[in-house]
């Protein structure tokens, strides 16, 4: 754990959520006494700019904001601009005035629409975020908010009522009887039918914010979904080394230089195919895998 943060002197929305500040000093942390490019979309009185100044006390600290926001800084180490989030030159600019060799976190607390919030990561993700630095989504929850742009209220899902899901507590009470556990070939059907009988689909909330933020657990997934033997190629390792999602918070931290090669490294090892009880049943990539030309 490094130095602590005090929000309270400073005219910043953030003191109402204490959790936010517990992760940014574990995350943060280790960074407080270097030479940091940090920048945050959305500053409003421009407070959390002074915080992020008096934390990073070698830290260059860029703000944007759609309205005009006007700072008395004397370190002259507080950059800001007036302009829109989803403007990607306006983006572009920032960085080649405040951080030519790119950022070392950014932080957007600024629409909270999903639309909006995703230009921007991708946009400064890709081009302006240096490899191994943190990107944070503050207020993601704002997505399960009615009064949001491109939020709704959320509605649990529904008992699962299909044939499939009311036969399987009998096939369940099968697979653990003695008389089946005993038999391996028995046993091998009766667990092909009950993995058959399995929900396949979560139904789930994805809206606003919430759901660009359920778009980036695919990201996360990258290695799987493009794995030559059971994923659509070309292969790619995914550009997040983690995803972090707690309250009001997504921090991703983007791949480093050595964590893109330890990826490559590991798909070019041999991987096990994973196995699944059940004589028609073969290994889950062989079924996938395309076939070679002759
Ligand atoms: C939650 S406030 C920011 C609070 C600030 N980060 C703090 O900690 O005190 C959100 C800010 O985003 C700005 N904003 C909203 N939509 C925007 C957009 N599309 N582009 C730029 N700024 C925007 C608003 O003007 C507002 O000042």
């Amino acid at each position: 754990m490094g130095k602590t943060i005090n929000p309270l002197p400073y005219n910043t929305d953030k003191p109402s959520f204490d959790v936010y500040f517990r992760n940014y000093e574990r995350l943060f942390g280790s960074l407080a006494g270097k030479k940091i490019h940090l920048l945050e979309l959305g500053i409003s009185q421009g407070g959390s700019l002074e915080l992020w100044r008096d934390y990073f006390q070698h830290g260059t600290i860029a703000g944007i904001d759609i309205s005009p926001v006007h700072l008395d800084d004397p370190t002259g180490r507080i950059h800001v601009y007036q302009g829109l989030q989803q403007d990607t030159a306006l983006l572009d600019r920032v960085r080649r005035e405040t951080a030519p060799e790119g950022f070392d976190i950014i932080i957007d607390d600024c629409s909270h629409i999903g639309e909006f919030t995703a230009v921007s990561f991708w946009h400064l993700f890709d081009r302006h975020l240096k490899p191994g630095g943190l990107y944070v989504i503050e207020d993601w929850g704002t997505g399960y908010m009615r009064g949001t742009p491109d939020g709704k209220a959320y509605v649990p899902p529904g008992p699962v009522t299909s044939f499939r899901s009311r036969l399987r507590p009998f096939v369940e009470k099968v697979v653990a009887r003695p008389s089946v556990v005993r038999r391996p070939s028995l046993k091998r059907v009766v667990h092909a039918v009950m993995n058959r009988l399995v929900r396949m689909r979560f139904r789930s909330h994805m809206y606003g914010l919430v759901g660009f933020v359920k778009q980036l657990v695919d990201e996360a997934g990258m290695d799987d979904i493009t794995h030559p033997a059971w994923g659509t190629p070309p292969a790619r390792a995914s550009k997040f080394s983690y995803i972090q999602v707690s309250h009001g918070q997504v921090f991703i931290a983007k791949a480093g230089e050595s964590s893109g090669r330890a990826v490559t490294a590991a798909r070019s090892a041999p991987r096990k195919p994973v196995r699944v009880p059940g004589p028609a049943r073969r290994p889950m990539h062989a079924k996938f895998r395309r076939k070679k030309r002759a």
